[in-house]
């Protein structure tokens, strides 16, 4: 990573590039345009349980994920007049094998949403795999980390649920024919 003096504005513009995905792919480094240092780890800490249930009601996200965050498997009406697009709500709840996972697996292929994960999948519509999610899933980008870190809290402290859900469709993005080969 080099800074330049001078460069304010083509850094402005790495930062939003890199926010949309298009320049680092890890999790942190996306997160890094919106995160800014040590202030915001305390930011992240002070996030709590009971601000981030108001969040999850304010921002309606039960509306499509459920009241119990266990996701949806019937198709969601009335997002997009898009024939195409499928939409079912993922499993938020703490679910190790259909729901968030286990972050601590080694294994990059079967590991679960790590904090950050989570935070850059509600910001910024990237999954753990770094795959876009389809964008009938709102970006709540302007979120503070306050807010997205107490969603993440509160999304953890829920009791599990064993509920698979679909995988979405929504071309180009994601295809029917992914979603029958899983
Ligand atoms: C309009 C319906 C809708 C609303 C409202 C909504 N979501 Fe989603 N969400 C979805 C769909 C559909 C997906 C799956 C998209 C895909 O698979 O590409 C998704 C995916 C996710 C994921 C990724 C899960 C995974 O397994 O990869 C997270 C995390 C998430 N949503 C959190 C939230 C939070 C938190 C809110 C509220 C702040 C919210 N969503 C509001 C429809 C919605």
């Amino acid at each position: 990573m080099t800074r330049k003096r001078g460069m304010t504005l083509l850094g402005i513009f790495g930062s939003l590039l890199s926010t949309l995905g298009c320049g680092g792919t890890d999790a942190a480094s996306a997160l890094g345009a919106t995160d800014g240092g040590d202030s915001s780890a305390t930011t992240r800490e002070a996030a709590t349980v009971p601000k981030g249930a108001e969040a999850v009601m304010k921002r309606k996200c039960a509306t499509c994920h459920g009241d119990n965050m266990a996701g949806s498997t019937k198709a969601i009406d009335g997002v997009t007049s898009d024939p195409r697009v499928e939409l079912y709500a993922p499993n938020l709840t703490p679910d190790i094998e259909t729901g968030l996972g286990d972050s601590s697996v080694a294994d990059p292929a079967k590991r679960g949403y790590t904090d950050l994960a989570l935070a850059r999948a509600i910001r910024n519509g990237y999954d753990k795999d770094d795959l876009q999610l389809c964008p009938q899933m709102t970006h709540f980008a302007e979120m503070t980390d306050f807010e997205v870190f107490s969603i993440v809290k509160y999304l953890r402290s829920m009791p599990p649920v064993k509920q698979k859900i679909l995988r979405s469709v929504c071309p180009p993005l994601k295809s029917k024919a992914e979603q029958s080969g899983g």
